[in-house]
């Protein structure tokens, strides 16, 4: 094929021309966005990956041009050479970067035609995400996936100078390697040469990066790829980034420090938005009381009550009961919101059930009347203390949740999220962080019926609980942090236990043998016992960080390749069925073919 593109070369970008480039020659390349046909003048709208510039096929001009641009469609690739001009009076197009200007062509290259594409390369495009992630090199053309990605490598060049600048290196961990527990199921690799073995993929690279702190290298951070087979969610794919982070010889308060310093980096760098430092923090049993969820959204208030104590003998029976069975009693104040329909509260009610409450119920504050089915069941008392800690004022509407405390916090924290973004709460402008420090350390798990790790079994615990940590786990703080921003955890990391003996204590109480955690976790002991400084870190959730700043709702829409809620490629088929041959290679044999 001939050399199609000559020695023609680009000269400018289709976001660069303007009136102060009139009568310059100059060289665009890039898509054909849209042709349109005007009293034989032709007009291009000419798109590259920086904007779109109009240019022109006058056939006074140039006769054979304009033959030549009649065959021009959507979506082909084109290079043309022509001079700049003023837009006719009244043709100007302030929307556009380039609008005061257009470019009258001399000569035109088709590199290239193109199919008609499925869907229109707009901004509107009106088409399911499965038909856009099929032809996902079509959806990237659409100008606010270009922005996403092209804002995405901004961010991650800016997280490469921050910490580059603050003596952390950037060191490769492996990709295949054993299980890190991080509560996920692992992707495992068949290994061909050791039959019947299997490799992990890195949930995280905790371990490594710990190794690396006690070979002595004191910073370390990595743009790397962490996969965690789990359920997916708008914020969460089987294959993620993290920005990940360790230090040696430091404390919560010097990660926390980085960690700020890093954001307030990237969001001045990618947004130009000044966010003030140090960040707002909370205790985890504040965010619990407060919020109900330990990832607050803190952009608005609407803040949680307990009344637990007063409603405890009265003569509603749910309430009672449930107190007197070790749960609470949390109140939300709808403020003004007392019009709300049967139907609308019948709504929240489902809404509430799928995080497994058991009702909800409301109050309706008129003047000073009480309208709820369940008035009648308290004393004058009762209500007087209720409506004073409440707040509670004619037009308002107040929710009741009453259950165990795990359940109960779950299911009005999400109910207060819900109410802020229903009622318009929210300022979507805002970026609200908040550090949740002081997790507890462990969490008892009854389906197997054994602790289990909040954050990781690597995290240290609270030097002041350690008194209780055989007697009373679940009691036991630990020192991880995570770091919220507008109800999503972006980052989370913990002060590691460095100390041989107490690392084996923890993974004891997890109800691991001694057997069992040296044949797993035998080189981390090992070590730990051979001169490992004390030392901690944190990951940033890559994806949902970009997403937050690109003010997304999902992180499909921040990631080149994304996968679907079924970990599925649509673009490339992914995963699919192996070949026989490759698997007698990898001595495995599929016990039961799932048709899908
Ligand atoms: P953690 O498990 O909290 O900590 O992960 C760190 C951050 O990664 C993001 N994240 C995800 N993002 C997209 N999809 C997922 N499936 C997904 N899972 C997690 C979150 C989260 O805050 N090794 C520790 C860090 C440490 O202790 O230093 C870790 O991986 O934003
Ligand atoms: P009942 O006595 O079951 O008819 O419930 C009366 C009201 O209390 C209804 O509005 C229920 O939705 C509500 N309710 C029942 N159980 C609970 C609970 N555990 N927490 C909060 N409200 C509840």
């Amino acid at each position: 094929m001939a050399d199609l593109l000559g020695d023609m070369r680009r000269t400018h970008h289709g976001n660069q021309l303007g009136a102060q480039d009139v009568g310059s020659e100059v060289v665009l390349m890039g898509w054909v966005q849209r042709r349109r046909d005007h009293g034989g003048v032709i007009f291009v709208d000419l798109r590259d990956r920086e904007g779109i510039t109009q240019v022109v096929f006058n056939p006074e001009i140039s006769a054979d041009v304009h033959a030549k641009a009649h065959a021009l469609r959507s979506e082909y690739v084109i290079g043309v050479r022509g001079r700049v001009d003023h837009r006719p009076e009244g043709m100007v197009n302030p929307n556009l970067q380039t609008g005061a200007i257009e470019v009258m062509i001399t000569e035109l290259r088709i590199f290239n035609t193109a199919a008609t594409p499925p869907f229109p390369i707009e901004e509107e495009a009106e088409v399911s995400e499965a038909i856009r992630l099929a032809q996902r090199h079509l959806d990237l053309r659409r100008p606010h996936l270009q922005r996403n990605i092209i804002l995405r490598h901004k961010a991650a060049a800016a997280v490469r100078q921050y910490l580059n600048g603050n003596g952390f290196l950037d060191i490769e961990t492996p990709v295949l390697t054993r299980s890190t527990p991080e509560g996920a199921r692992d992707y495992l690799v068949p290994s061909r040469v050791n039959p019947g073995q299997f490799y992990a993929l890195p949930q995280s690279p905790q371990l490594f990066k710990q190794l690396l702190m006690v070979a002595g290298f004191e910073r370390y951070y990595q743009i790397v790829r962490c996969f965690r087979d789990e359920d997916l969610r708008a914020d969460r794919q089987p294959e993620f980034t993290q920005i990940d982070m360790e230090m040696s010889f430091i404390g919560e308060e010097d990660i926390m420090a980085i960690s700020e310093g890093l954001i307030a980096f990237i969001f001045q760098e990618v947004l130009g938005v000044t966010i003030p430092t140090p960040l707002p923090r909370l205790t985890y049993q504040e965010a619990m009381a407060r919020y109900g969820l330990d990832k607050p959204d803190t952009r608005f208030g609407m803040e949680l009550v307990e009344i637990s104590d007063i409603v405890k003998d009265s003569g509603f029976k749910v309430f009672a009961d449930v107190v007197k069975k070790g749960g609470i009693v949390k109140v939300l104040n709808a403020k003004g919101c007392v019009d709300m329909t049967r139907k609308e509260i019948d709504d929240l009610t489902q809404f509430v059930a799928v995080y497994k409450a058991k009702g909800l119920a409301y109050v309706k504050v008129r003047d000073t009347e009480w309208q709820s089915p369940i008035a009648k069941f308290f004393t004058d008392d009762e209500k007087a203390s209720m409506a004073e800690r409440i707040g509670m004022q004619p037009g308002d509407l107040v929710f009741f949740m009453a259950d165990q405390p795990a359940v109960a916090n779950e299911a009005i924290g999400q109910l207060r999220a819900h109410l802020g973004r229903k009622l318009g709460l929210i300022d979507p402008n805002a970026f609200a962080f908040t550090w949740v420090t002081h997790f507890p350390m462990f969490e008892w798990d009854e389906t197997e019926k054994r602790y289990e790790a909040l954050h990781h079994p690597f995290t240290a615990p609270l030097e002041e609980d350690y008194g209780r940590l055989e007697t009373d786990p679940v009691s036991v703080r630990s020192r991880a942090y995570d770091l919220v921003l507008n109800g999503f955890e972006i980052g989370g990391g913990s002060i590691r236990i460095h100390d041989m003996d107490l690392q084996s204590k923890v993974f004891n109480i997890l109800g691991m043998a001694p057997e069992t955690y040296r044949g797993k976790f035998g080189f981390l002991l090992d070590a730990l016992q051979s001169g490992a400084p004390p030392h901690g870190g944190l990951a940033f959730g890559f994806d949902r960080l970009v997403m937050l700043l690109c003010r997304e709702s999902s992180i499909r829409d921040v990631i080149a390749f994304p996968k679907t809620q079924k970990a599925a490629c649509l673009l490339t088929g992914a995963p699919s069925e192996a070949a026989q041959a490759q698997l007698d290679e990898l001595s495995l044999r599929i016990k039961a073919t799932a048709k899908v």
